[in-house]
């Protein structure tokens, strides 16, 4: 049976939804998530299928244009699918998170949203990431008006960022803004080094190739540490490809490389063989110098990072007195913000480098109130371990996109700390654990912060007081 297309016309766009797409309603109230449009825009749309209960749109005329439009600085807006809101003014993208955490807050976490303040933008609104990490694919992502062309043009190699929903194809970037220009003549040097040698690119679906990804890191004094991702060790080429960034930058303060021989491209259980340099980048924020390893964890918008860790700082309101429990750590640095106002700074984190990382950082700023254990926070986090280090009076939560896992949800509750401070990088999630929380907190304030510009991305800082019942 054929389903016939349904036009729906006079769509008005009034907010934005997840993974950079508009939300609105048509003239009974309908609500759509329509890609490739703007808040403001008024659009005619191609029905499409329901996704977790919300029609999909595909505009296919635009009445009228949004006036929050405006001209995208970089040359690969459109296909890269990396910033999705560059078209959008960059108050009203401020605005429209805001609303986004108004919206999860009402909707999952059912609280009262006064208590939420606007968030807090990004002085930097282009070049504010420290890292960026580049795929090499043989099978470069093509446009529309590239296919329409025909046989004209050929499959080629691609430097730059995966296409989302075309796994294996990658946008070859000319020039990314989103990290200082220096990494777009890195990863322009290195993808000419690699034509002339005649390296292969990474084939995701036939697993072959030899060159896979690269990660840049920097600091604000301008120090590179860059990580080079091989598919496999051949012993003369990646000696050639190392050296040849060496004598290339200068200001390649330290170089990592990886070999990359699994299906998928996560990097974390994988060894970082120290090649060249210092083995950690340094970046301040306020009174504390971190040093960052190539697999740690650190927050992506530095001069952001310490207006958040102002944020929580503040929130934290500490006396010295506290216990605090910094979970999901990364390399501490939440913890080590806040160590000079606390007793105690007790961290749980996953990956052991990090923790590693954290020890050394700890020695390094002469921290000695912190104790920091590696592992699954759910797992370690027991009424023994609260026992061992002391009931917080604080608990710091920095869990990833997805959340927290609902047993360390329960553990919270249990665990009865006076006060939690939850950072979170995904409002939806953060609502749905706050919701049970509920049962025993109640949120006092909410400071949502703009750590990445022109994305959908919105960090928010909850703070939860126990309930006295
Ligand atoms: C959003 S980052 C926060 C890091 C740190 N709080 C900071 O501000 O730099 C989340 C961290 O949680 C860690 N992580 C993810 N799942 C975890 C788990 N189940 N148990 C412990 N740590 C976990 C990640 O490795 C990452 O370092």
């Amino acid at each position: 049976m054929s389903r016939k297309k349904k036009i729906v016309e006079n769509v008005v766009l009034t907010g934005i939804a997840d993974r950079g797409k508009a939300v609105g309603r048509d003239a009974e109230g309908i609500v759509y998530f329509v890609p490739d449009a703007v808040p403001g825009d008024i659009v005619n749309i191609l029905r499409l299928k329901k996704k977790r209960g919300v029609y999909q749109g595909s505009v296919t005329e635009f009445v009228e244009y949004s006036k929050d439009r405006i001209e995208p600085k970089c040359q690969h807006f459109g296909v890269c699918g990396g910033c999705k809101w560059q078209n959008l003014d960059y108050p009203k993208q401020l605005e429209h998170k805001t609303q986004t955490v108004h919206d999860a807050m009402r909707r999952i976490a059912k609280i009262d949203t006064s208590i939420i303040s606007p968030i807090i933008g990004s002085s930097k609104i282009f070049e504010y990431r420290n890292k960026i990490e580049y795929s090499f694919s043989n099978k470069r992502w093509l446009t529309r008006e590239e296919i329409d062309q025909g046989d004209a043009i050929k499959q080629s190699p691609a430097a730059g960022f995966h296409r989302a929903g075309a796994f294996e194809k990658v946008v070859d970037i000319e020039q990314c803004h989103l990290q200082e220009n220096t990494t777009n003549r890195i990863r322009n040097f290195f993808k000419a080094l690699c034509y002339k040698e005649q390296w292969d690119f990474y084939d995701a679906k036939a697993r072959t190739g030899f060159i896979r990804s690269m990660f840049l890191r920097n600091s604000p004094e301008g120090k590179w540490m860059i990580n080079v991702v091989f598919k496999h060790k051949n012993e003369g080429a990646y000696k050639v490809a190392l050296d040849a960034l060496i004598e290339e930058f200068p200001e390649i303060s330290s170089l990592y490389y990886m070999i990359n021989d699994k299906q998928n491209d996560s990097v974390f259980d994988l060894e970082a063989q120290h090649y060249h340099g210092e083995k950690y980048l340094e970046i301040s924020l306020g009174h504390i110098t971190y040093k960052i390893g190539p697999k740690s964890f650190f927050q992506t918008n530095s001069s952001q990072a310490k207006v958040l860790f102002d944020q929580i700082k503040n929130l934290a309101n500490l006396k010295g007195t506290e216990n605090v429990y910094d979970l999901y750590a990364g390399i501490g640095s939440i913890g080590f913000y806040l160590a000079n106002q606390a007793k105690q700074i007790v961290g749980i984190e996953e990956i052991p480098e990090a923790i590693q990382d954290a020890k050394l950082n700890a020695a390094e700023n002469g921290i000695e109130n912190t104790i920091f254990y590696a592992g699954d926070v759910k797992n370690i986090l027991t009424n023994e371990f609260a026992q061992k280090h002391g009931k917080p009076d604080l608990v710091i939560t920095d869990p990833p996109r997805a959340g927290m896992h609902k047993d360390l949800v329960y553990m919270l509750l249990r665990l009865e700390s006076p006060r939690i401070i939850y950072v979170s990088c995904n409002p939806a999630t953060q609502a749905r654990d706050l919701q049970l929380l509920n049962e025993k907190y109640v949120v006092e304030k909410m400071q949502p912060v703009d750590m990445f510009p022109h994305t959908h991305h919105i960090e928010n800082i909850a703070l939860l007081s126990l309930r006295h019942e």
